[in-house]
């Protein structure tokens, strides 16, 4: 890739107070489905793992769910127009499977893709790019009932879903995600049991993630043969740079262990088509991996043109005693994750390192050097409020979206080939087993009156985009 271009329209002061992003470097936001739709209950949508997972008592903080979200389904227009409104080059959503296909299997329900064919519509006018996600964990509870990612099955379904979607919208989403974050999916859903569908069983959670990756494969195969020839396709994954908190021999043992189970177990099969020895090997006692079949890793590293990634923190762990219930780490449930004392946190308690995300895009680069990435989410939830002025001063995200820009420029310089930004999130919104409480929006959002306000940080992130640059501090 090019190095970052310098405006030839800026004085000598100015260009070096600004560092400058690639040519057509893709700014965008991101939202899914199920965080800001709404309606769930509209137009012939079925239910989904995670309105049964809502519903379930003690399930998600105060009992909220996604029923009305941010109403989005009815407020694309306006949400569109705001987008225009920031500059954005690209809106990054989902599509909700039982939308569109309500049991996951069979029929398909032609108001659901008629609503996402009005949005892509909508962003072309304004000329956005569509960057489409299929899956962002909204499985049709119809196939959870027949066994959900557990069962082979799902990842066939998946793939004729992606064919439905692809037949209706491939002549103008240029850009395709299959998965969004299948650890998250697998691990946070199957193992410590907190999304949905709510199961803790470690071994089962290894088979899901399995059945995930083999849904990607399937499904970059049916996009190809549906979508026209220029559309990219990409999967986003959830990476961190992970490092022992002591350097001791158990606690580089254990950042092994979750290095191989949060980055290599996911990136590996699809960038170098095999899963990593060392984590077949910490999970034998829970499985045989006999799920595997012959040609399934093959069929994963079908070729993707991009790699999404998914940054929020690092990862720093010890190995530790015992095991404190279930644990999104299959096999290795004792390891403990420190926040060193001086570090930053953001609302969700997740540690602010900027410099991990030039970590884990050089580190990308160095072990899949083929694979142009895009920074697919990065953000903050921060305790945001309304002001007496009726503004929202987020000064802390303002800061956090610019150090962490700071790091992609760094890397970009350092030769690693990333294409493109998006902020999570456009609004806030539904954040899963938190309910409405961490808000990571760029654009507020009263969820009594669903108006719209944007926050410093989109004004911020607006001139950004102008100038293709981000202030040097
Ligand atoms: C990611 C999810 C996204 C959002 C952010 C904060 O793991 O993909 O939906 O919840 O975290």
């Amino acid at each position: 890739m090019s190095e970052p271009t310098v405006h030839t329209d800026s004085t000598p002061r100015e260009r070096s107070a600004m560092l400058h992003f690639p040519e057509g470097f893709m700014w965008g936001a991101g939202t899914a489905a199920y965080q800001v739709e709404g309606a769930t209950a509209e137009d012939g949508r079925g239910p989904s793992i995670w309105d049964s997972f809502c519903a379930r008592p003690g399930a998600v903080l105060n009992g909220h769910s996604g029923e009305t979200a941010t109403d989005h389904y009815h407020r694309f227009a306006e949400d569109v127009a705001l987008m225009a409104q920031l500059g954005l080059r690209a809106y990054r959503f989902s599509v909700s499977w039982p939308r569109v296909q309500p049991d996951g299997r069979g029929p398909l329900n032609p108001a659901g893709l008629d609503f996402y064919e009005r949005l892509v519509d909508a962003l072309l006018d304004h000329g956005i790019t569509p960057a489409l996600t299929l899956y962002h964990w909204d499985l049709p509870q119809a196939l959870q009932e027949q066994g959900g990612w557990g069962a082979r099955e799902t990842a066939a379904r998946f793939a004729d879903y992606a064919s439905a979607v692809a037949r209706r919208l491939g002549d103008r989403v240029p850009l395709w995600a299959t998965v969004n974050e299948p650890w998250c999916a697998a691990f946070l859903g199957h193992a410590a049991g907190v999304h949905a569908p709510g199961l803790v069983d470690p071994a089962l959670s290894l088979r899901t993630a399995h059945h995930l990756l083999l849904a990607h494969g399937l499904a970059t195969q049916a996009l190809r043969a549906a979508v026209n020839r220029q559309a990219r396709v990409s999967v986003a994954l959830n990476l961190s740079p992970v490092s022992p908190a002591a350097d001791t021999a158990v606690d580089h043992d254990a950042a092994r262990r979750i290095d191989g189970l949060l980055n290599r177990m996911f990136a590996d099969p699809l960038l170098h088509g095999a899963y990593p020895d060392d984590v077949r090997a910490d999970t034998r006692h829970l499985t045989d991996w006999s799920f595997v079949r012959p040609g399934d890793e093959h069929t994963i590293a079908s070729p993707i043109d991009l790699l999404g990634v998914n940054y929020y923190s690092t990862k720093t762990v010890a190995a530790g005693g015992q095991a404190l219930g279930p644990s999104p780490w299959p096999g290795a449930e004792t390891v403990r994750f420190r926040v060193p004392e001086e570090r930053p946190v953001t609302a969700m308690g997740w540690p602010i390192e900027p410099s991990g995300l030039t970590e884990l895009l050089r580190w990308l680069h160095t072990r899949y050097p083929h694979t142009p990435l895009l920074v697919s989410e990065n953000g903050a939830a921060f305790e945001d409020c309304v002001d007496q002025a009726g503004q929202v001063q987020d000064t802390e995200r303002v800061c956090y979206l610019h150090d962490h820009l700071a790091a992609v420029h760094a890397a970009i310089s350092a030769g690693v080939d990333v294409r493109g930004y998006f902020v999570w999130s456009l609004l806030d919104n539904f954040e899963w087993t938190f309910g409405y409480s961490r808000r990571f929006g760029i654009t507020y959002v009263d969820y009594t009156t669903q108006r719209r306000l944007l926050k410093s940080s989109a004004r911020w992130y607006r001139d950004v985009i102008a100038a293709n640059a981000v202030p040097t501090s």
